[in-house]
Protein backbone atom coordinates (compact mmCIF):
# COMPACT_ATOMS: atom_id res chain seq x y z
CA UNK A 1 0.00 0.00 0.00
CA UNK A 2 1.12 3.55 -0.88
CA UNK A 3 2.21 5.66 2.09
CA UNK A 4 1.25 9.37 2.04
CA UNK A 5 3.48 11.78 3.33
CA UNK A 6 3.35 15.55 4.57
CA UNK A 7 4.49 17.04 1.52
CA UNK A 8 1.64 15.05 -0.45
CA UNK A 9 -0.67 17.24 1.68
CA UNK A 10 -2.54 20.23 -0.06
CA UNK A 11 -1.95 22.08 3.28
CA UNK A 12 -0.35 25.13 1.87
CA UNK A 13 -2.43 27.94 0.78
CA UNK A 14 0.59 29.55 -1.00
CA UNK A 15 -0.65 31.34 -4.49
CA UNK A 16 2.69 33.11 -4.77
CA UNK A 17 5.06 30.57 -7.69
CA UNK A 18 6.90 28.46 -5.24
CA UNK A 19 3.43 27.77 -3.24
CA UNK A 20 1.57 26.95 -6.84
CA UNK A 21 4.20 24.65 -8.07
CA UNK A 22 4.74 22.79 -5.12
CA UNK A 23 0.83 22.06 -4.56
CA UNK A 24 0.35 21.72 -8.29
CA UNK A 25 2.79 18.51 -7.76
CA UNK A 26 1.48 17.30 -4.68
CA UNK A 27 -1.90 16.99 -5.55
CA UNK A 28 -0.95 15.45 -8.76
CA UNK A 29 1.09 13.37 -6.61
CA UNK A 30 -1.57 12.20 -4.30
CA UNK A 31 -4.08 11.26 -7.12
CA UNK A 32 -0.91 8.72 -8.88
CA UNK A 33 -0.92 7.18 -5.05
CA UNK A 34 -4.38 6.58 -4.33
CA UNK A 35 -4.21 4.80 -8.54
CA UNK A 36 -1.35 2.82 -7.10
CA UNK A 37 -2.68 -0.18 -6.07
CA UNK A 38 -5.23 -0.81 -9.03
CA UNK A 39 -3.97 -2.57 -11.82
CA UNK A 40 -4.89 -1.84 -15.38
CA UNK A 41 -7.47 -3.78 -15.38
CA UNK A 42 -9.02 -2.26 -12.12
CA UNK A 43 -8.62 1.18 -13.66
CA UNK A 44 -10.90 0.67 -17.01
CA UNK A 45 -13.98 -1.15 -15.60
CA UNK A 46 -17.37 0.95 -15.20
CA UNK A 47 -19.52 -0.75 -12.89
CA UNK A 48 -22.38 1.84 -13.59
CA UNK A 49 -23.02 4.82 -15.63
CA UNK A 50 -22.22 7.09 -11.95
CA UNK A 51 -19.27 5.48 -11.87
CA UNK A 52 -16.16 6.58 -13.97
CA UNK A 53 -13.03 4.01 -14.26
CA UNK A 54 -9.88 5.18 -12.54
CA UNK A 55 -7.96 6.16 -15.46
CA UNK A 56 -10.87 8.02 -16.24
CA UNK A 57 -10.39 10.44 -13.45
CA UNK A 58 -6.38 10.44 -13.99
CA UNK A 59 -6.83 11.50 -17.29
CA UNK A 60 -9.84 13.78 -17.40
CA UNK A 61 -8.07 16.05 -14.57
CA UNK A 62 -5.24 16.41 -16.72
CA UNK A 63 -7.83 17.54 -19.73
CA UNK A 64 -9.28 20.08 -17.12
CA UNK A 65 -5.18 21.89 -16.37
CA UNK A 66 -4.86 21.30 -20.26
CA UNK A 67 -8.33 22.65 -21.24
CA UNK A 68 -8.50 25.37 -19.06
CA UNK A 69 -5.18 26.53 -18.35
CA UNK A 70 -2.11 25.32 -21.10
CA UNK A 71 -4.76 26.26 -24.12
CA UNK A 72 -5.11 29.40 -22.69
CA UNK A 73 -1.36 30.23 -21.99
CA UNK A 74 1.13 28.52 -24.16
CA UNK A 75 1.81 30.66 -27.26
CA UNK A 76 2.40 27.82 -29.49
CA UNK A 77 -0.38 25.36 -27.75
CA UNK A 78 -1.18 21.71 -29.05
CA UNK A 79 -3.33 19.56 -27.44
CA UNK A 80 -0.97 16.06 -26.30
CA UNK A 81 -3.94 14.41 -28.47
CA UNK A 82 -6.44 15.71 -29.88
CA UNK A 83 -8.51 13.00 -29.74
CA UNK A 84 -8.32 12.96 -25.76
CA UNK A 85 -10.43 16.57 -26.03
CA UNK A 86 -13.73 14.65 -27.03
CA UNK A 87 -12.69 11.31 -24.81
CA UNK A 88 -12.04 13.14 -21.48
CA UNK A 89 -14.39 16.27 -21.21
CA UNK A 90 -16.72 15.23 -18.59
CA UNK A 91 -19.82 18.05 -19.23
CA UNK A 92 -18.64 21.35 -20.27
CA UNK A 93 -20.58 22.15 -23.30
CA UNK A 94 -18.69 25.61 -23.47
CA UNK A 95 -15.93 23.14 -24.51
CA UNK A 96 -17.18 21.29 -27.42
CA UNK A 97 -18.87 17.64 -27.80
CA UNK A 98 -17.94 14.60 -25.44
CA UNK A 99 -18.27 10.42 -25.11
CA UNK A 100 -21.42 9.21 -23.69
CA UNK A 101 -20.22 9.33 -19.77
CA UNK A 102 -22.07 5.74 -19.50
CA UNK A 103 -20.06 4.71 -22.37
CA UNK A 104 -16.73 5.41 -20.24
CA UNK A 105 -15.87 1.85 -19.29
CA UNK A 106 -15.46 0.62 -22.92
CA UNK A 107 -12.77 3.01 -23.61
CA UNK A 108 -9.75 0.27 -23.50
CA UNK A 109 -7.31 2.73 -24.97
CA UNK A 110 -5.74 4.65 -24.18
CA UNK A 111 -4.76 1.99 -21.80
CA UNK A 112 -3.81 3.31 -17.97
CA UNK A 113 0.24 3.80 -18.92
CA UNK A 114 -0.91 6.17 -21.46
CA UNK A 115 -2.88 7.90 -19.14
CA UNK A 116 -0.11 7.78 -17.30
CA UNK A 117 2.20 9.21 -20.32
CA UNK A 118 -0.40 12.05 -21.09
CA UNK A 119 -0.35 13.13 -16.69
CA UNK A 120 3.75 13.17 -17.26
CA UNK A 121 3.92 15.41 -20.22
CA UNK A 122 1.09 17.89 -19.05
CA UNK A 123 2.67 18.02 -15.21
CA UNK A 124 6.05 19.24 -17.52
CA UNK A 125 4.20 22.02 -19.58
CA UNK A 126 2.45 22.96 -16.19
CA UNK A 127 5.13 23.05 -14.00
CA UNK A 128 7.25 24.92 -17.08
CA UNK A 129 4.48 26.87 -17.83
CA UNK A 130 4.46 28.14 -13.29
CA UNK A 131 8.47 28.60 -13.83
CA UNK A 132 8.59 30.93 -17.05
CA UNK A 133 4.85 33.59 -16.38
CA UNK A 134 5.73 36.98 -15.60
CA UNK A 135 4.40 37.89 -12.13
CA UNK A 136 0.97 39.19 -14.02
CA UNK A 137 -0.01 36.69 -16.14
CA UNK A 138 0.83 34.37 -13.37
CA UNK A 139 -1.47 35.77 -11.34
CA UNK A 140 -4.13 36.53 -13.42
CA UNK A 141 -3.89 32.22 -14.03
CA UNK A 142 -3.58 31.67 -10.36
CA UNK A 143 -7.25 31.41 -9.82
CA UNK A 144 -7.58 28.97 -12.87
CA UNK A 145 -5.12 26.39 -11.49
CA UNK A 146 -6.15 26.34 -7.73
CA UNK A 147 -9.22 25.53 -9.40
CA UNK A 148 -7.54 23.32 -10.63
CA UNK A 149 -5.92 21.50 -7.52
CA UNK A 150 -9.00 21.21 -5.77
CA UNK A 151 -11.33 19.89 -8.74
CA UNK A 152 -8.87 16.90 -8.98
CA UNK A 153 -9.14 16.88 -5.04
CA UNK A 154 -12.61 16.74 -5.81
CA UNK A 155 -12.15 13.24 -8.05
CA UNK A 156 -9.67 11.71 -5.93
CA UNK A 157 -12.44 11.26 -3.74
CA UNK A 158 -14.27 10.18 -6.67
CA UNK A 159 -11.64 7.50 -7.69
CA UNK A 160 -12.03 6.05 -4.05
CA UNK A 161 -16.20 6.21 -4.28
CA UNK A 162 -16.50 4.83 -7.62
CA UNK A 163 -13.33 2.18 -7.67
CA UNK A 164 -15.18 1.05 -3.93
CA UNK A 165 -18.08 0.02 -6.32
CA UNK A 166 -16.54 -1.53 -8.81
CA UNK A 167 -14.82 -4.35 -7.05
CA UNK A 168 -18.27 -4.70 -4.66
CA UNK A 169 -19.37 -6.67 -7.95
CA UNK A 170 -16.24 -8.65 -7.82
CA UNK A 171 -17.27 -12.14 -6.55
CA UNK A 172 -13.77 -12.53 -5.19
CA UNK A 173 -14.12 -9.49 -2.70
CA UNK A 174 -11.20 -8.51 -3.77
CA UNK A 175 -9.43 -5.46 -1.03
CA UNK A 176 -8.65 -2.05 -2.45
CA UNK A 177 -5.56 -1.96 -0.40
CA UNK A 178 -3.64 -3.62 2.16
CA UNK A 179 -4.86 -6.08 4.86
CA UNK A 180 -8.17 -7.23 5.06
CA UNK A 181 -9.53 -5.00 8.53
CA UNK A 182 -10.02 -6.26 11.80
CA UNK A 183 -13.47 -8.03 12.47
CA UNK A 184 -13.62 -7.42 16.38
CA UNK A 185 -16.28 -5.39 17.30
CA UNK A 186 -15.14 -2.10 18.18
CA UNK A 187 -15.97 -0.10 21.11
CA UNK A 188 -20.01 1.01 20.72
CA UNK A 189 -20.18 4.94 21.40
CA UNK A 190 -23.27 5.05 23.97
CA UNK A 191 -26.28 6.62 23.65
CA UNK A 192 -26.32 10.12 20.99
CA UNK A 193 -26.47 13.08 23.11
CA UNK A 194 -28.02 16.36 22.37
CA UNK A 195 -25.87 20.11 21.71
CA UNK A 196 -28.53 22.97 21.89
CA UNK A 197 -28.12 26.06 19.76
CA UNK A 198 -30.02 29.14 20.21
CA UNK A 199 -30.27 30.14 16.24
CA UNK A 200 -31.40 33.49 15.46
CA UNK A 201 -30.29 36.04 12.40
CA UNK A 202 -27.00 34.38 11.44
CA UNK A 203 -24.88 34.21 8.66
CA UNK A 204 -23.78 31.21 6.61
CA UNK A 205 -21.46 30.95 3.21
CA UNK A 206 -17.60 31.52 2.29
CA UNK A 207 -16.49 34.78 4.00
CA UNK A 208 -12.88 35.33 4.09
CA UNK A 209 -9.53 34.10 2.53
CA UNK A 210 -9.24 30.88 1.11
CA UNK A 211 -10.06 28.82 -1.85
CA UNK A 212 -13.78 28.43 -2.27
CA UNK A 213 -16.03 27.37 -5.17
CA UNK A 214 -19.06 29.76 -6.58
CA UNK A 215 -21.87 27.64 -5.07
CA UNK A 216 -20.67 28.93 -1.22
CA UNK A 217 -20.99 32.43 -2.50
CA UNK A 218 -22.36 34.83 -1.44
CA UNK A 219 -22.01 34.75 2.76
CA UNK A 220 -25.55 35.82 3.58
CA UNK A 221 -28.00 35.73 6.51
CA UNK A 222 -30.64 33.11 7.15
CA UNK A 223 -33.02 33.23 10.54
CA UNK A 224 -32.63 30.08 12.99
CA UNK A 225 -35.25 29.12 15.29
CA UNK A 226 -33.46 27.56 18.13
CA UNK A 227 -32.70 23.41 17.36
CA UNK A 228 -30.04 21.12 18.52
CA UNK A 229 -28.06 18.67 16.47
CA UNK A 230 -27.54 14.88 17.60
CA UNK A 231 -23.98 14.92 18.94
CA UNK A 232 -22.57 11.59 17.05
CA UNK A 233 -23.54 9.92 13.43
CA UNK A 234 -26.18 6.93 13.28
CA UNK A 235 -24.74 4.00 13.95
CA UNK A 236 -25.17 0.96 11.92
CA UNK A 237 -26.71 -0.32 15.56
CA UNK A 238 -29.29 2.30 15.55
CA UNK A 239 -30.04 1.31 11.33
CA UNK A 240 -30.58 -2.06 12.40
CA UNK A 241 -33.23 -1.43 15.26
CA UNK A 242 -34.83 0.56 12.40
CA UNK A 243 -34.41 -2.22 9.87
CA UNK A 244 -35.95 -4.74 12.41
CA UNK A 245 -38.93 -2.14 13.45
CA UNK A 246 -40.31 -2.38 9.68
CA UNK A 247 -38.35 0.89 8.70
CA UNK A 248 -38.22 -0.15 5.22
CA UNK A 249 -41.75 -1.55 4.89
CA UNK A 250 -43.78 1.27 6.89
CA UNK A 251 -44.54 3.41 4.68
CA UNK A 252 -45.72 6.35 6.89
CA UNK A 253 -42.09 6.68 7.28
CA UNK A 254 -41.22 8.18 3.72
CA UNK A 255 -41.20 10.48 0.93
CA UNK A 256 -43.18 9.18 -1.46
CA UNK A 257 -40.40 9.24 -4.33
CA UNK A 258 -38.58 7.63 -1.74
CA UNK A 259 -41.55 5.15 -0.94
CA UNK A 260 -41.41 4.63 -4.77
CA UNK A 261 -37.87 4.14 -4.79
CA UNK A 262 -37.70 1.04 -2.41
CA UNK A 263 -40.52 -0.65 -4.16
CA UNK A 264 -38.72 -0.21 -7.38
CA UNK A 265 -34.79 -1.21 -6.41
CA UNK A 266 -35.87 -3.85 -3.58
CA UNK A 267 -33.90 -1.65 -1.11
CA UNK A 268 -34.11 -3.37 2.41
CA UNK A 269 -30.57 -2.39 4.08
CA UNK A 270 -27.78 0.18 3.67
CA UNK A 271 -26.18 -0.28 -0.05
CA UNK A 272 -23.36 -2.34 0.30
CA UNK A 273 -24.60 -4.80 3.23
CA UNK A 274 -25.56 -7.93 2.16
CA UNK A 275 -27.24 -10.78 4.46
CA UNK A 276 -25.62 -14.22 4.94
CA UNK A 277 -26.43 -16.88 6.69
CA UNK A 278 -28.43 -14.58 9.11
CA UNK A 279 -25.41 -12.19 9.87
CA UNK A 280 -24.74 -8.87 7.75
CA UNK A 281 -21.71 -8.25 6.19
CA UNK A 282 -20.58 -4.78 4.63
CA UNK A 283 -18.32 -4.11 1.50
CA UNK A 284 -15.79 -2.11 2.40
CA UNK A 285 -12.82 -0.44 0.98
CA UNK A 286 -10.33 -3.06 3.48
CA UNK A 287 -12.70 -6.29 2.17
CA UNK A 288 -16.06 -7.50 3.48
CA UNK A 289 -16.58 -8.23 7.28
CA UNK A 290 -19.79 -8.38 9.48
CA UNK A 291 -21.27 -5.13 9.69
CA UNK A 292 -20.08 -3.15 13.18
CA UNK A 293 -23.00 -2.06 15.24
CA UNK A 294 -20.61 0.89 16.93
CA UNK A 295 -19.65 2.43 13.39
CA UNK A 296 -21.36 4.97 11.55
CA UNK A 297 -23.82 3.80 9.36
CA UNK A 298 -22.77 4.62 5.72
CA UNK A 299 -23.88 4.47 1.76
CA UNK A 300 -27.68 5.23 2.53
CA UNK A 301 -29.66 7.52 0.64
CA UNK A 302 -31.22 11.16 1.36
CA UNK A 303 -34.44 8.97 1.37
CA UNK A 304 -33.23 6.58 3.83
CA UNK A 305 -31.70 9.44 5.75
CA UNK A 306 -35.22 10.75 5.98
CA UNK A 307 -37.08 8.10 6.83
CA UNK A 308 -34.99 7.12 9.67
CA UNK A 309 -34.95 10.65 10.99
CA UNK A 310 -39.38 10.05 10.75
CA UNK A 311 -39.00 6.88 12.51
CA UNK A 312 -36.71 8.43 15.61
CA UNK A 313 -39.23 11.50 15.80
CA UNK A 314 -36.55 13.80 14.55
CA UNK A 315 -35.51 15.25 11.52
CA UNK A 316 -32.59 16.35 9.28
CA UNK A 317 -30.56 19.04 9.83
CA UNK A 318 -31.13 22.38 7.56
CA UNK A 319 -27.97 23.38 5.93
CA UNK A 320 -27.93 26.88 7.55
CA UNK A 321 -28.16 24.66 10.94
CA UNK A 322 -25.43 22.25 10.19
CA UNK A 323 -23.16 25.20 9.37
CA UNK A 324 -24.02 27.50 12.02
CA UNK A 325 -23.24 25.06 14.21
CA UNK A 326 -20.36 24.04 13.12
CA UNK A 327 -18.75 27.58 13.05
CA UNK A 328 -19.80 28.10 16.25
CA UNK A 329 -18.15 25.18 17.32
CA UNK A 330 -14.80 24.53 15.58
CA UNK A 331 -14.86 28.28 13.84
CA UNK A 332 -13.32 27.86 10.44
CA UNK A 333 -10.86 24.49 11.90
CA UNK A 334 -11.55 21.86 9.87
CA UNK A 335 -10.50 18.41 11.85
CA UNK A 336 -11.70 14.82 11.34
CA UNK A 337 -11.46 11.07 9.66
CA UNK A 338 -10.46 11.88 5.84
CA UNK A 339 -8.52 10.23 4.01
CA UNK A 340 -4.82 10.60 5.20
CA UNK A 341 -5.81 8.34 8.00
CA UNK A 342 -5.95 5.74 5.71
CA UNK A 343 -8.80 4.04 7.41
CA UNK A 344 -11.11 4.08 4.16
CA UNK A 345 -13.99 3.91 6.53
CA UNK A 346 -15.80 5.93 8.92
CA UNK A 347 -14.96 5.49 12.44
CA UNK A 348 -16.56 5.20 15.91
CA UNK A 349 -17.72 8.72 17.72
CA UNK A 350 -15.59 8.01 20.82
CA UNK A 351 -16.24 9.25 24.30
CA UNK A 352 -18.50 12.08 24.30
CA UNK A 353 -17.46 15.86 24.80
CA UNK A 354 -20.40 17.69 25.22
CA UNK A 355 -20.01 18.95 21.71
CA UNK A 356 -20.73 17.59 18.17
CA UNK A 357 -18.58 14.89 17.38
CA UNK A 358 -17.75 13.20 13.44
CA UNK A 359 -18.57 16.85 12.25
CA UNK A 360 -16.21 16.87 9.66
CA UNK A 361 -15.11 13.23 8.01
CA UNK A 362 -16.43 9.75 8.47
CA UNK A 363 -19.98 10.72 6.20
CA UNK A 364 -21.11 13.10 4.37
CA UNK A 365 -23.86 13.89 6.25
CA UNK A 366 -27.59 14.71 4.36
CA UNK A 367 -29.20 17.78 5.33
CA UNK A 368 -32.78 18.49 4.54
CA UNK A 369 -32.08 21.19 2.25
CA UNK A 370 -32.38 21.61 -1.69
CA UNK A 371 -29.51 22.11 -3.30
CA UNK A 372 -30.00 25.85 -4.72
CA UNK A 373 -28.50 29.08 -5.24
CA UNK A 374 -27.65 31.30 -2.55
CA UNK A 375 -29.03 35.13 -3.05
CA UNK A 376 -27.72 36.73 -5.60
CA UNK A 377 -25.27 33.68 -6.36
CA UNK A 378 -23.71 34.18 -9.91
CA UNK A 379 -21.47 31.71 -11.57
CA UNK A 380 -18.25 32.01 -12.61
CA UNK A 381 -17.15 33.39 -16.33
CA UNK A 382 -16.71 30.88 -19.22
CA UNK A 383 -16.66 27.31 -19.52
CA UNK A 384 -15.43 26.61 -16.01
CA UNK A 385 -19.15 28.68 -14.84
CA UNK A 386 -20.36 25.20 -16.08
CA UNK A 387 -18.59 23.81 -12.64
CA UNK A 388 -21.39 24.06 -9.88
CA UNK A 389 -24.59 26.06 -11.36
CA UNK A 390 -25.41 24.59 -13.89
CA UNK A 391 -26.21 21.26 -11.38
CA UNK A 392 -28.94 23.22 -9.15
CA UNK A 393 -32.06 21.13 -9.51
CA UNK A 394 -32.60 17.86 -8.46
CA UNK A 395 -29.95 17.74 -5.65
CA UNK A 396 -29.66 17.52 -1.79
CA UNK A 397 -26.78 19.59 -0.20
CA UNK A 398 -24.28 16.91 2.29
CA UNK A 399 -21.89 18.77 4.51
CA UNK A 400 -19.00 18.13 6.29
CA UNK A 401 -16.62 15.40 4.48
CA UNK A 402 -16.29 11.49 4.38
CA UNK A 403 -13.31 9.21 5.61
CA UNK A 404 -12.30 9.79 1.37
CA UNK A 405 -12.29 12.82 1.19
CA UNK A 406 -8.59 14.21 0.35
CA UNK A 407 -6.58 16.01 3.70
CA UNK A 408 -7.28 19.97 2.99
CA UNK A 409 -10.69 19.63 0.73
CA UNK A 410 -12.92 20.36 3.86
CA UNK A 411 -14.10 23.17 5.17
CA UNK A 412 -17.40 24.84 6.99
CA UNK A 413 -18.92 26.17 4.04
CA UNK A 414 -18.22 23.55 1.47
CA UNK A 415 -21.55 22.39 -0.33
CA UNK A 416 -21.75 19.41 -1.26
CA UNK A 417 -24.64 17.63 -3.26
CA UNK A 418 -25.94 14.62 -5.12
CA UNK A 419 -29.11 13.41 -5.94
CA UNK A 420 -31.59 12.28 -3.50
CA UNK A 421 -31.44 8.26 -4.67
CA UNK A 422 -27.54 8.66 -4.62
CA UNK A 423 -25.85 5.59 -2.21
CA UNK A 424 -22.68 5.07 -3.50
CA UNK A 425 -20.77 8.57 -2.20
CA UNK A 426 -19.67 7.42 1.63
CA UNK A 427 -23.43 9.55 3.10
CA UNK A 428 -24.55 8.78 6.69
CA UNK A 429 -27.03 10.84 9.21
CA UNK A 430 -26.94 13.41 11.80
CA UNK A 431 -30.44 13.80 13.61
CA UNK A 432 -31.68 17.57 14.04
CA UNK A 433 -34.53 18.71 16.32
CA UNK A 434 -36.65 21.67 17.69
CA UNK A 435 -37.04 24.84 15.39
CA UNK A 436 -38.10 25.04 11.92
CA UNK A 437 -38.47 21.82 9.52
CA UNK A 438 -35.60 21.94 7.23
CA UNK A 439 -36.65 24.15 4.45
FE1 LIG B 1 -14.48 16.93 -13.19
Amino acid sequence: MSTFAAEDRLASTDTDRDGLRERYRAVRRYTEKLAAPLSPEDQTVQSMPDVSPTKWHRAHVTWFFETFVLAGAEPDFKAHEETYWFLFNSYYEGVGPRYSRPMRGVISRPGAHDVGVYRDVVDDRMVSLIDRLDDGSLTKLADTIELGFHHEQQHQELLLMDIKHVLSLNPLRPVYAGEPALTEPMAAPGDAGWVDFEGGLVEIGHDGDGFHFDNELPAHQQFLLPYRLADRLVTNGEWMQFMADGGYQRHEFWLSDGWAKIQEEGWSAPYYWTEEDGLWLEHTLHGTRPVDPALPVCHVSHYEADAYASWAGKRLPSEAEWEHAARQQEGTQVSGNVADNQTWHPQPAGAPTGKLRQLFGDCWEWTGTSYLPYPGFHPAEGAVGEYNGKFMSSQMVLRGGCALTPPGHARVSYRNFFPPGARWPMTGVRLADGGAPAA
